[in-house]
């Protein structure tokens, strides 16, 4: 079969890994000149004359990208595939049960999104106005993210598995004023009940006027007259064209809520063209899009991933891109693979957690499968392990497809580092290079850049198209968090490697920030949780590793004086936790503790605690500076898993 490659900015003809290295050295030299070019990757209702305005300097700090062009990003997504591919299935939706699979063509996608653009008008939501989705992952998840960029709208897209309070403190935060949910959500043969989680966050939110509900079970839900809405009914009043809106390069795209090491979660905004830009390149580069060929990234639409690799990266590409509601052990531990097989799903993008736990379940589950149409492997979310990177290399991928190794973070917005899809020198746990346009710099705790071969903390020197712009709201707390560590830089939060080659390898989170499957959680969110309950008078939360999960949650809880210590209580508290935040929080060991080890001054010692719950008892290191040092003795005996 033959394959016409559709790249529009495809740069040289030869040698790929070439092509690749001299991008990356142009994009260097002349940032401004490179992005002149390659912004052109996505259409431009008016373009861009200006390309890069930025300075990570406090005294001038701006980041703007193509501030003068114009676009819409639904259009980018739909329209401009409708004369070439307006019968190519756009997105291929894949429930919770094996073969209960819809295929919506790029035609029918771009009507839906239409109405539902008209839908949201018909509420009230204009340009500007934040609206929350808290959906499962179904084809009308995608529609309505496109119908709000249609509309200038801005989504704010909470993952299903978060709580009633969560949810509330999103919708709150960002003042949306609509919600689009589910009737139920279907994960593993088990019922989500999202509308009802809806109904428990808004006795919060009394800004909320209106609710679209999808019907995804047609499990029984209370509707709220004058708030609640059906989504069907909606629909099919809604007139199907609506043009679409011209919006500024810099104008708000979307915010979604993550974690940091301090407070609650910070809204992560990400603006119209740059975003676009980077999504789409990236998609492009990283997996060389071929087209024709099915891509199935597994990430849920509630994390970035899933907004930049299965709904704008690939629509925006006029790629079939795969939507699952499932998970990878319903009905069993070949669900994948069989996958691959019935959708012909060639290039396959998920996280390390779902390797290693499909990695223990033995070889056979993959190998009932052919897997004959997969060309290529992407992992994202946290370290890979060289163990199931090469599981992941000989048995799910036959040895014959190459992995890419993708690290990058809500706040960038798309893939950073990544190996070239056609490398054939692969190494086990490094994401390699940076993709043109991206200066990574390793730093020391002053600062200090450090060259060659050598490890320290990740940062970036310069801006690149697809970076947040904000933090919603809070402008302030954007540059204290990113900027102000080592001035000038962007700070990842990332510690990593480079080796002779000048390879990165990414060691994991140097802050207070845990990624437990591949979810980001902040300690100090569970700790908050935890202190909320109330026989609690104080916590603390490290990261443990986790065969499976790469992290888990250690929590160390103080009682109250007058209460004591029991297994229902740590029930009761796990129970709690999952209540305050959702089940993603829930620690994995719970350990009672008299006292925490804190210095003179009142700081709870980290170092130590973290040391303990990885068992690595022997080398506490210089605990001479705290109040009580025995407290530690304490710990060690008492320690939990
Ligand atoms: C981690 C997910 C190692 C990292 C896209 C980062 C990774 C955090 C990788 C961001 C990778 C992501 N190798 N670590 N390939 N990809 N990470 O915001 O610690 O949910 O800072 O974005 O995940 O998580 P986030």
């Amino acid at each position: 079969m033959s394959v016409a490659i559709h790249r529009p900015d495809d740069q040289s003809a030869d040698a790929p890994a070439d092509a690749l290295d001299r991008a990356r050295t142009a994009a260097a030299a002349d940032p401004d000149g490179y992005w002149r070019d390659h912004g052109r990757c996505v259409d431009w209702i008016v373009p861009y004359r200006e390309v890069k305005d930025t300075s990570f300097d406090a005294a001038d700090f701006r980041i703007r990208w193509f501030a003068d062009g114009q676009l819409n990003v639904s259009a980018n997504c739909l329209d401009r595939h409708l004369a070439t591919r307006g019968d190519q299935v756009a997105i291929v939706w894949e429930g919770d049960e094996p073969g209960e699979t819809l295929r919506v063509t790029y035609r029918d996608l771009h009507e839906r999104v239409c109405r539902f653009a008209n839908v949201l008008k018909a509420q009230g939501v204009a340009k500007g106005d934040r609206v929350t989705l808290y959906l499962p992952m179904i084809v009308e998840a995608a529609v309505a993210m496109l119908a709000c960029a249609r509309i200038g709208a801005v989504h704010s897209v909470v993952f299903g598995g978060f709580s009633p309070d969560s949810l509330a403190g999103r919708i709150r935060d960002c003042g949306s004023r609509i919600v689009i949910t589910a009737d139920e959500g279907c994960r593993g043969g088990k019922r989500i009940p999202l509308k009802a989680n809806v109904d428990a966050a808004l006795a919060n939110c009394p800004d909320v006027a209106s609710v679209l509900v999808v019907r995804r079970t047609g499990g029984d839900v209370a509707m709220t007259a004058g708030r609640d809405l059906w989504y069907d009914e909606a629909m099919a009043q809604a007139a199907p064209d609506c043009t679409p809106e011209l919006m500024n390069a810099e104008d708000p795209l979307f915010i979604l809520y993550t974690s940091g090491s301090t407070g609650s979660p910070k809204g992560v905004l990400h603006t119209t063209g740059g975003y676009l830009v980077w999504a789409t390149k990236t998609f492009r580069d990283v997996f060389d899009y071929r087209d024709g060929e099915v891509f199935w990234c597994t990430a849920d639409v509630g994390w970035v991933t899933g907004h930049s690799y299965v709904v704008y990266g690939p629509l925006a590409s006029g790629a079939t891109t795969v939507m699952f509601d499932g998970v990878p052990n319903y009905p069993d531990h070949g669900r994948f693979w069989e996958t691959i097989d019935r959708l012909g799903v060639n290039i396959f993008y998920t996280a390390p957690t779902a390797i290693r736990a499909l990695m223990r379940e033995g070889d056979d589950w993959v190998k009932r499968s052919s897997r004959a149409s997969l060309r290529l492997l992407g992992s994202v979310g946290e370290p890979i392990n060289p163990e199931a990177w090469r599981w992941y290399h000989d048995v799910a991928g036959d040895g014959r497809c190459p992995i890419v190794d993708t690290w990058w973070q809500t706040e960038t917005g798309g893939i950073m580092i990544a190996p070239s899809p056609h490398a054939t020198d692969a190494k086990p746990g490094s994401a390699t290079k940076p993709l043109p346009g991206v200066q990574p710099q390793l730093v020391d705790a002053e600062g200090q850049v450090l060259e060659g071969a050598t490890e320290g903390n990740l940062v970036i020197a310069d801006s690149w198209p697809g970076q947040m712009r904000t933090v919603w709201g809070d402008h302030e707390r954007f540059v204290q968090t990113y900027f102000t560590t080592y001035p000038g830089k962007y700070f990842t939060g990332d510690g990593a490697r480079r080796d002779a080659d000048g390879d990165y390898w990414i060691t994991g989170r140097v802050d207070d920030v845990i990624n437990v499957s591949g979810h980001r959680m902040g300690t100090a969110e569970v700790e908050s949780a935890l202190v909320a309950h109330a026989k609690v008078s104080e916590a603390a939360v490290v990261g443990m590793p986790h065969d499976v999960k790469g992290q888990g949650i250690y929590a160390y809880v103080t009682l109250n004086a007058d209460t004591a210590p029991s297994d229902e209580l740590r029930d009761e508290l796990r129970r709690w936790v999952r209540k305050e935040i959702g089940p993603i929080a829930v620690p994995d060991a719970l350990q009672f503790a008299p006292g925490l080890p804190k210095t003179r001054s009142g700081k709870i010692m980290r170092r130590i605690l973290r040391k303990i719950a990885e068992g690595d008892t022997s080398s506490l290191g210089d605990t001479s500076t705290l109040a009580d040092p025995s407290v530690v003795d304490a710990l060690v005996r008492d320690r939990v898993g």
